[in-house]
């Protein structure tokens, strides 16, 4: 019976979704579905002790004739998707080109968008304040895609058409980038050579992804749609204006992806044992960076950002936020990650509620903690099962889950590919 599982952040990103999909994707899952953000995400993996980061490819490709889809909701730069290709190729993938299929209505990400985004950020985005964007363009297209002057990648198959529409966008960017940023232009010519020169390998990679996905669900195929970003960067319910610019929650893996939203079976939410941010915004929970716990947990979980090399903001789990989250996502169960980070910490606090407002996890209010006892190093990596954590671990998890009202089902106990607690397989149909 086929099953498509959505698997998606309920943090702000970097919850360890790449790692829990490489886990999980075994010789049920058929595919594996991008359908929202770009190149702003990166899914960190750890394959045999080398580090190896993608951010537009799936990361369930790593498994042999497994397929990646990257639905029309996702913004597209061909540079970016050769970078990733050239990731796999070195690591051993060399037969991505044969397993990746794009949708044509993919927006392009252009060289001028990410101008757009840097030079926004360095004076404070159109009246607003800097957001700490990644700054790889990814508003901007979006911005694009709204307003209806995008070119999509299926646009690249006529390279006449294409030559013209892009000079006129190209204009209106340089444009804004002179006149308003007073930033460098791009030149036009060498932007649009640069793109019609992807074309060979590009082009082959096009197609119907709506129709991929239709064609699966007939063969009984298990799908996984893997979310970028998290929750709380989500453009509509994340902590507005800190959030990105794409619909991060499970209803736009159906609409980012070009499927029916009753064809989603379970939703899977990836959340920390604790949190972290990177850019600007509200977080309720956060530590000082150099208070003693903020910097275990920065040392310990190696705290920097995949895309950026940013440094981390580190807090205390905030459950307030974290049970929002699983509403607005229909989250079924919970794969909670770095459980092992929180080793070797005397006590650990949980965020259950919010001084003096009313649960508004968009402004920065004080949060009230809740004590729980740590446990000693070294015993969440030991653990062959739930059963086997520490006393003191059994009793946080069982707290959060009682808290959002939905069970863990896996747990993520160190970097490594196999380091990984399975209580409930999100394709066991029982
Ligand atoms: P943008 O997505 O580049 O526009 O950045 C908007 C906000 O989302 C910034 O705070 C970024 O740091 C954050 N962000 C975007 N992608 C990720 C991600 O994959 N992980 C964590 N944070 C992200």
């Amino acid at each position: 019976m086929s099953r498509f599982v959505v698997v998606l952040g309920l943090q702000w990103g970097d919850e360890g979704k790449g790692k829990l999909i490489d886990h999980i994707t075994d010789e049920r899952v058929m595919a594996v579905v991008r359908f929202q953000g770009g190149h702003n995400a990166g899914h960190t993996l750890v394959v045999e002790g080398k580090r190896m980061v993608l951010h537009l490819i799936p990361s369930g490709i790593l498994h042999p004739g497994v397929r990646g889809l990257i639905g029309s909701g996702v913004v597209v730069s061909p540079m970016a998707l050769g970078a990733d290709i050239h990731t796999l190729a070195e690591n051993g993938v060399v037969d991505v080109h044969e397993r990746l299929c794009i949708s044509p209505a993919c927006p392009l990400l252009l060289p001028s968008h990410e101008a757009l985004d840097q030079a926004r950020e360095r004076r404070g985005s159109g009246g607003n304040v800097a957001i700490g964007t990644t700054g790889l363009g990814i508003g901007p297209a979006y911005e694009d895609r709204a307003a209806r002057r995008v070119l999509r990648i299926g646009e690249l198959r006529d390279p006449v058409r294409f030559r013209s529409q892009l000079s006129q966008l190209m204009d209106y960017h340089n444009f804004l980038l002179s006149s308003y940023y007073h930033a460098p232009t791009l030149d036009i010519d060498e932007v649009t050579d640069h793109c019609l020169a992807q074309r060979e390998w590009l082009l082959p990679l096009l197609s119907d992804v709506s129709q991929a996905l239709v064609e699966l669900r007939a063969q009984g195929a298990g799908v996984l749609f893997e979310g970028a970003q998290g929750a709380l960067l989500d453009l509509d319910h994340g902590t507005y204006p800190y959030v990105t610019s794409s619909s991060v929650t499970a209803g736009n893996a159906a609409s980012g992806s070009g499927c029916g939203p009753r064809h989603m079976d379970a939703v899977i939410g990836v959340v920390k044992a604790y949190a972290t941010r990177v850019g600007d915004g509200p977080f309720a929970t956060e530590l000082v960076a150099d208070s003693p716990v903020g910097r275990h947990l920065f040392e310990r979980g190696t705290e920097y950002g995949a895309t950026t090399g940013r440094r981390r903001r580190c807090g205390w789990l905030d459950l307030v936020a974290l049970r929002r989250a699983v509403q607005i996502n229909s989250v079924d169960g919970l794969a909670l990650t770095k459980l092992d980070v929180l080793d070797g910490l005397s006590s650990l606090q949980l965020g259950v509620a919010y001084e003096g407002t009313d649960d508004d996890v968009n402004a920065t209010p004080q949060p009230v903690y809740e004590e729980w006892p740590g446990w000693e190093e070294g015993a969440v990596a030991k653990a062959q099962s739930a059963a086997e954590l520490p006393l003191a671990a059994r009793r946080y998890l069982q707290r959060i889950e009682e808290f959002v009202g939905v069970p863990i089902e896996l747990i993520s106990t160190g970097p490594e590919r196999g380091q990984c607690l399975i209580e409930r397989h999100p394709f066991a149909t029982d």
